[in-house]
């Protein structure tokens, strides 16, 4: 395997198109949970130098933080708080232009102007989130949301 990511110009979706193939190539013949969770976000901060990505995990009735790209973050969500815990509890995917108008946003950094939070789903069950945090307002959109979902697929959970 190629330790450097090949960085991508282009469009979103050329940009999102060559990662996708990159992080599949990341994953192939590792099968250690942390340490394909930990290069996804390291390849998805460097392609998109966005303020923050990483993954929370759902451990008994919370999300812990888990391998993530940044700023240090908050540790503990419960369900159903800021953007994370909702998107936990309604299990789907979250796109926040403005985070300071969604009720409940746990601000870790001030930073963090837009948000996007996807929910990995195995056996029905929503297992842990996909946070990402921008430093510009409105920085996510419906073609975030498609790739993004393609990409938490190509995690094997177990
Ligand atoms: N803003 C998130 C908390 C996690 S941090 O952004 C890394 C939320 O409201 O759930």
């Amino acid at each position: 395997m190629s330790e450097d990511l090949h960085i991508a110009n282009g469009s979103k979706d050329d940009q999102y198109k060559s990662l996708l193939q990159q992080i599949k190539g990341l994953l192939e013949g590792e099968t250690d949970l942390i340490a394909n969770l930990a290069n996804i976000t390291a390849a998805l901060k460097e392609q998109f130098g966005w303020l923050w990505v990483g993954f929370y995990l759902v451990k008994g009735d919370e999300l812990v933080l888990g391998p993530f790209q940044g700023p240090i973050a908050c540790t503990r969500i419960r369900k159903g708080r800021g953007v994370c815990g909702s998107s936990w509890e309604e299990a789907k995917t979250l796109v926040v232009p403005d985070v300071e108008k969604f009720p409940g946003h746990i601000a870790c950094s001030s930073l963090s102007r837009s948000e996007i939070v996807l929910p990995v789903i195995r056996n029905n069950q929503v297992v842990a989130v996909l946070d990402i945090d921008s430093e510009q307002l409105a920085d996510y959109d419906e073609t975030d949301k498609q790739w993004l979902e393609q990409v938490i697929t190509l995690i094997d959970w177990v």
